[in-house]
């Protein structure tokens, strides 16, 4: 079988594709046969190996994907060959074949897509941890949204709508506009526009109940400004420090160094609560679980409905983060192993 692999630092012309045994499910395993892999943000920073948790290179990304169970372990009940499922992979779903334990596989209805499946576990999953299980997203609620038409972007905005939110911002370069519009966030242009301005302004000088910022630096900053009292913002990312396809350790410097301090007596002062979210650290799996088999039953609902901006060929794997990189993307960006 084939799989990606990064063999070291480098650009994405520095990702290969290699032939790989055929992995073996052994006790509690599933072995999939993998039709769709997520590219996710994250993948980018790891390949650049600006990435904490990231196994030693060499190794295979891929948080997530979708397909058929080839075959199981002893012991394991819960899904059976021929089933279609979901699989939080952790890293290495970038691959023809891998192998899970089968807590970390989801059944996917009939109804729904591998594409579709495979762009739920990290955007979705992240999006709802923030939003409604730290959050407590209510009717009502404003929102800020940054990366806005990308993946846990498109995510959040679809979770504002069906928990009731009456305005969600979201920052976006110009030429989304449309697209962020089109899923029902009221556009701000982040290149033009002060966004701590316009939420206070269309909020009646209050400001949003909850920010979510993958930007990382100076920028968590301005995202905290914008919270009302009893606001939340929650911290998930760091995309300043990946200005583009190639590393640059001045980026990562200047992000870590301009980092604020938030202080914890302003913020009991102004009742605002700051989260640090990632998910590929929650010690907790059955709380991620639990949010997978929410996002389902939304999922079928038709509550959600994961926007998928490209499929690509798993050889065309360097073309597509260049996409993200460049971006291009309108939601979700996925791999094709079928
Ligand atoms: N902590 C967690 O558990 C967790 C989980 C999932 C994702 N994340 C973070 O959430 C963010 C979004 O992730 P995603 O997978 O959904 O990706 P994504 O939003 O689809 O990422 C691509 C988009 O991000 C925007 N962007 C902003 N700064 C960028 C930069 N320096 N380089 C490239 N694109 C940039 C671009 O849109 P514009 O044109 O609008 O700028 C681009 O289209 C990432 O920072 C990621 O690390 C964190």
């Amino acid at each position: 079988m084939k799989k990606v692999v990064y063999p070291k630092i480098g650009g994405p012309d520095s990702i290969e594709i290699v032939e790989a045994k055929d992995p073996v499910a052994g006790p509690g395993e599933v072995r999939v046969r993998v039709h769709r892999a997520g590219i996710n943000f994250a993948d980018l920073m790891m390949r650049q190996g600006l990435y904490g948790s990231a196994p030693d290179f060499p190794f295979t990304p891929g948080y997530e994907a979708s397909g058929e169970v080839l075959d199981v372990g002893s012991g394991v009940e819960r899904v059976a060959k021929g089933d279609r499922v979901i699989a939080m992979t952790g890293f290495g779903g970038y691959a023809e074949k891998i192998v899970v334990t089968d807590d970390r596989i989801v059944k996917l209805s009939d109804s729904i897509s591998f594409d579709k499946g495979a762009a739920i576990p990290v955007a979705y999953g992240t999006a709802y941890h923030m939003l409604v299980h730290l959050g407590s997203l209510c009717q009502g609620d404003s929102v800020l949204v940054h990366h806005a038409a990308g993946g846990v972007g498109t995510a959040a905005a679809q979770i504002c709508t069906a928990f009731g939110a009456s305005l969600v911002f979201g920052t976006a370069s110009g030429p989304k506009q449309e697209f962020v519009e089109s899923m029902g966030m009221r556009f701000i242009d982040r290149e033009r526009e002060d966004f701590v301005e316009v939420c206070k302004r269309m909020t009646d000088g209050e400001g949003v109940h909850q920010a979510i910022d993958p930007v990382g630096g100076k920028h968590l900053m301005r995202s905290y400004r914008a919270l009302r009292n009893g606001g939340r913002l929650h911290v998930f990312g760091a995309s300043s420090a990946v200005p583009g396809e190639r590393r640059s350790l001045l980026a990562a410097m200047r992000m870590w160094r301009s980092t604020p301090r938030f202080n914890p007596l302003k913020m009991m002062n102004s009742n605002k609560a700051v989260f640090g979210v990632h998910m590929g650290r929650l010690k907790d799996e059955q709380v991620f679980r639990d949010h997978l088999e929410s996002l389902s039953k939304m999922l079928l609902k038709g509550q959600i409905d994961p926007v998928i901006d490209s499929v690509w060929r798993f050889e065309q794997v360097a073309d597509a983060q260049r996409h993200m990189h460049d971006r291009k993307n309108r939601g979700k960006v996925l791999l094709d192993f079928s």
